[in-house]
């Protein structure tokens, strides 16, 4: 069980690095983004009480989770020039780089936190989930259209 679920991970790491090597910045951030949905839908029902927390199901979550942050280079995949084309990305991120990569720096640091705390049980859990999930939603409102 703990095996198939380092494997699993591995898998979603090798992902997230392939997805960054592309030479379409727009595809591969939407990419980046749904790295981390898929963890989210993972996390987000055992941080609910939807789901039994399950220990080893949460670390690797966690640990893919911060593997996709660790990926998400902003240079990279927010290039002068992707402002167009199949985007919601908001020109306020162009406008305002060093804004967008400081919340991006945010969700990293939360991220890698979480991931590093390898809580134990469900309030421990959701007390270094929370910090993680609100970066989603706070850069949404301020940066996607
Ligand atoms: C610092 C900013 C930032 C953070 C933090 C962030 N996002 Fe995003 N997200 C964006 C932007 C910008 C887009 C629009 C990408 C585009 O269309 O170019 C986006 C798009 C998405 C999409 C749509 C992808 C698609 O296929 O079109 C999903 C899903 C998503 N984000 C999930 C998440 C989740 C889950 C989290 C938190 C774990 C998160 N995002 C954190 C900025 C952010």
């Amino acid at each position: 069980m703990r095996m198939l679920a380092i494997a699993a991970s591995a898998a979603m790491i090798a992902t997230s690095f392939a997805s960054i090597a592309g030479a379409d910045p727009i595809a591969d951030r939407k990419q980046n983004m749904r790295d981390r949905a898929a963890q989210m839908r993972v996390l987000g029902p055992i941080a609910q009480g939807q789901q039994p927390f399950d220990a080893t199901a949460v670390h690797a979550a966690l640990d893919a989770l911060n593997a996709a942050a660790k990926a998400t280079d902003v240079a990279a995949l927010w290039p002068a020039g992707s402002e167009t084309g199949d985007t919601k990305s908001s020109p306020k991120i162009w406008e305002d780089m060093a804004g967008f990569t400081a919340a991006m720096d945010k969700f990293k640091a939360d991220a890698a936190a979480a991931a590093a705390a390898k809580p134990a049980d469900l309030a421990a859990f959701q007390a270094v989930f929370g910090p993680v999930a609100g970066n989603c939603g706070a850069c949404h409102q301020a940066y996607r259209l």
